[in-house]
């Protein structure tokens, strides 16, 4: 049974899906739960429909879209990504695993295939932590990385609460439902962009993904002393902004220096109030992403951070709290899947190699719960996070033909 891609129709419904947006094209903004994430949402809904899929949506948002297999009561075979993109994105994080499921589940469709165990969609809500501050809402609420009660604590920048916000956003039922029990899922499999530059650097056109790096975050909230920018002389200021320059800089150089390129930290938010010229700043806020591919690593450099606070808070008589927001163990992908995704690389005479997601994904925490990888596909100069990020025609194909590939494999 032939397998055929419908390049035409994916990348119309890419190019659609970047139309549903709060930034101007091509930049990408669709944070959860806005009216915009809400209306992208319906339309995927309705291309889920238009296919003759079975729908589902948890409390928190994921929707769920099946094609039921002969023994629909197996653990389906899973794929699936998200749709929400952080501010001034680009349009392929995340669409590319869920636009190309759906197509590929649709080639799966047209070449007459009938599954053995059903094959399910994902769509995993707020990947992107722009909203709530912690990435992969949806996935860790489904595979119980993150309770329940965790999760109705967490607040908006506006200060509403999760459970305000979807129950407005219009789910309702109680978050405790989200969970799904381990061995759901036969398997689960993400399709996505690199992120990175190396497929492209070594011109091979697809990336079957072996371990995913541990991300952590945490939020620095310093606080020194205002005053007038003139009146206020110099060795009596206590600048949160001068120390939380210098806490910036200390982080750059402790992850320049782990001994591993594969150490990053980046500081992401530097919040100064009250923010006017002619005021010295008297609190910051910093939020701080560190990740790794060795925990060890990653956790000392974290314990390296913490000292510098404390060096930093009492050399500039300021003060430094840390609310840590995740520290998420590295996932290994199930060998087996992986196996299975070469297979089908192989049966389609197209070039691989085996990498390091240095991202993180909904794919980290599915892999707690189901036989997890994924595969990448190149994306240009490695740009994701920003409007200029872009995937070729050819490459999305390639990546949902051996997607649809290894879901046939794994539902027959
Ligand atoms: C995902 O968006 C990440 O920040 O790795
Ligand atoms: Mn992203
Ligand atoms: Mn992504």
């Amino acid at each position: 049974m032939n397998l055929e891609v419908d390049k035409q129709r994916l990348i119309s419904e890419i190019e659609e899906l970047s139309l549903i947006s709060d930034a101007e094209a091509p930049a990408v903004t669709r944070i959860v739960f806005t009216p915009t994430d809400l209306r992208a949402r319906a339309w995927f809904l309705e291309r889920c429909k238009e296919a003759g899929l079975a729908v589902r949506q948890d409390a928190i948002g994921n929707i769920f879209a099946r094609w039921n297999g002969q023994n629909s009561d197996a653990p389906a075979v899973a794929t699936g990504s998200h749709i929400d993109a952080i501010p001034n994105a680009g349009k392929y994080d995340g669409v590319v695993g869920v636009l190309g499921g759906l197509e590929a589940i649709r080639a799966l469709q047209q070449s007459g295939f009938n599954p053995k165990r059903s094959i399910e969609l994902i769509l995993f809500t707020s990947e992107e932590p722009t909203r709530f501050g912690i990435g992969c809402l949806g996935s860790r609420l489904l595979s119980g990385s993150l309770s329940a009660d965790a999760a109705k604590k967490l607040k908006d920048k506006e200060g509403a609460t999760i459970e305000q916000v979807r129950r407005s956003a219009g789910f309702q039922g109680k978050l405790e439902t989200v969970k799904l029990p381990a061995g759901h899922y036969q398997a689960f499999l993400e399709l996505h962009i690199e992120q990175g530059p190396l497929l492209e650097q070594k011109q091979i056109p697809l990336g079957i993904v072996n371990q995913i790096a541990a991300p952590s975050s945490f939020q620095l909230f310093i606080e020194g002393a205002g005053g007038h920018a003139g009146g206020v002389l110099m060795p009596d200021r206590r600048d949160a902004l001068c120390a939380a320059s210098e806490l910036i800089l200390a982080i750059e150089q402790q992850a320049k220096t782990s001994g591993s390129t594969d150490t990053v930290a980046t500081v992401g938010i530097c919040e100064v109030f009250p923010g006017a010229v002619n005021s010295i700043p008297s609190r910051v806020h910093l939020s701080v992403d560190i990740r790794d591919t060795d925990l060890q690593r990653r956790d000392s450099l974290i314990a390296t951070v913490d000292a510098s606070c404390h060096a930093i808070a009492a050399k500039r008589g300021v003060t430094i709290r840390q609310e840590l927001v995740n520290a998420d163990a590295p996932a290994d992908c199930a060998p087996d899947i992986v196996e299975t995704l070469s297979e089908s690389c192989r049966k389609h005479g197209l070039p691989f190699t085996n990498m390091v997601s240095r991202a993180y994904h909904d794919s980290l925490f599915m892999s707690r719960i189901a036989p997890t990888a994924m595969l990448f596909i190149p994306c240009h100069n490695g740009y994701s996070h920003r409007p200029d990020e872009y995937a070729s025609p050819e490459d999305i194909v390639r990546g949902t033909l051996v997607l649809a590939e290894t879901l046939r494999s794994l539902a027959s």
